[in-house]
């Protein structure tokens, strides 16, 4: 399937293929999280039955969705949002009757998909699993597998059951863009592309869904989120997290295609600063934003409430996400911080690193690709 055509450096091979002059005229509906109007919510489910496009709230991140089982429609994804057309979706689902229609996967497949729904579903966890063939090729990619969600948001849950189809969904930004956290964040990216955008208010993790392959004998997470190796090896007793900052060799078939893109990415340019001693970081990145403004430079900080103090406001913006007590709240506010700078007109981002520990994973690793692996180690005392 090759519904792009020109070719995109950032994006590695996908293009703007969407057409200007077929602009929609998209439509915007407010509805509550917790109590989503039903009539708005099955004019929605119509547009999805008629094979359109529908943006709706998860609790991770906006998607932008589409009938998981109508392929011209799920053609249409990929071109509304530029993405590669080697990168497969995740299949959303309202309940376990739509499982058996999309999953293939034999005994051992079920069980774990038995033990972590029963812990995790609905929630921030995508499992990889066998695809049954009924899933069209459009989906995956040509994969022989799929990826599965319970996503926990009422909006959400309800427009799949009332599509009565499973609702395939990358999340709903252009191609190499942060993912949208908010509304305003999808609209600004996809609206005269989709047929409906859903404001269903601010997603509660902010961060993409734990995706994790559990066809081989080591369940293993392809992509770190708010549920954790730590959480799977608990259910499971087993479970690994490959080294995401290790790039696939040459001719190597990466397990989870969208990891090779460089994704997530402002238009600033973004640079991690680690090392053992947080103080000496900030000490280094004040420099640094020094010999950055001294360039004419707009300098952004990336950092926490601990950071007070560190930084020089009134010459640069400096963002205080949460604590580092707290990396969830971190890793809730990074998407939404990283689309301020660029709203601010900042050039360079400097962000201080965190500790790779439980979601602290998910928090550097979406870092990690805003700054196209740009980490500068300063060592430590
Ligand atoms: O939280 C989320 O997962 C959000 C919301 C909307 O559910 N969705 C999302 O979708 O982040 P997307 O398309 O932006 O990211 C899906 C990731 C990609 O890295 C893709 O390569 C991987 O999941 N993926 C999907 N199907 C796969 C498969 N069959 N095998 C390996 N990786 C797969
Ligand atoms: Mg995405």
């Amino acid at each position: 399937m090759t519904p792009m055509t020109r070719t995109d450096e950032k994006t590695g091979g996908a293009a703007d293929g969407f057409a200007e002059n077929k602009a929609k005229n998209t439509v915007v509906i407010k509805l509550s999280r917790d109590d989503p109007d039903p009539e708005k919510l099955k004019y929605c489910a119509e547009v999805i039955k008629k094979g359109g496009l529908v943006c709706f709230p998860t609790e991770t991140v906006y998607g932008l969705g589409a009938n998981a089982f109508d392929s011209e429609a799920v053609k249409n994804i990929f071109i509304a949002k530029g993405r590669p057309a080697d990168n497969p979706l995740i299949v959303h689902i309202a309940g376990y009757d739509m499982l058996n229609i999309i999953c293939r996967g034999g005994e051992e497949q079920r069980k774990r998909i038995a033990l972590l729904g029963n812990a995790y579903w609905p929630g921030p966890l995508t499992m990889i699993a066998d695809r049954d063939p009924a899933v069209p090729d459009e989906v995956s990619c040509g994969l022989p597998t799929v990826g599965i969600r319970m996503p926990d948001n009422k909006i959400a849950l309800e427009l799949i059951r009332l599509s009565g189809v499973p609702i395939a969904a990358p999340s709903a930004n252009l191609s190499g863009k942060p993912s949208p956290s908010k509304a305003e964040h999808v609209i600004k990216d996809l609206f005269g592309r989709v047929d409906v955008i859903i404001d269903g208010g601010d997603c509660r993790v902010g961060v993409e869904s734990t995706v994790l392959d559990i066809t081989g004998d080591v369940p293993a997470i392809l992509r770190p989120g708010a549920v954790t190796l730590e959480d799977v090896i608990k259910v499971l007793g087993k479970g690994e997290l490959p080294d995401w900052k290790k790039a696939p060799k040459k001719g190597e078939t990466p397990r989870s295609p969208g990891m090779k893109y460089t994704h997530y990415s402002p238009d600033a340019e973004v640079r991690i600063y680690d090392g053992s001693d947080i103080g000496g970081i900030r000490a280094f990145i004040e420099k640094e934003a020094e010999k950055e403004a001294g360039n004419g430079k707009k300098v952004g900080i990336f950092t926490t409430k601990e950071g007070a103090g560190a930084y020089d406001e009134k010459r640069f913006t400096v963002v205080y996400a949460g604590t580092r007590d707290d990396l969830l709240t971190v890793t809730h506010l990074l998407y939404g911080a990283l689309r301020d700078f660029d709203k601010k007109g900042v050039d360079v981002v400097l962000a201080e690193a965190f500790p790779q520990t439980g979601v602290g994973n998910a928090l550097m690793n979406r870092l990690y690709r805003a700054a196209g692996g740009c980490v500068i180690d300063i060592g430590g005392n």
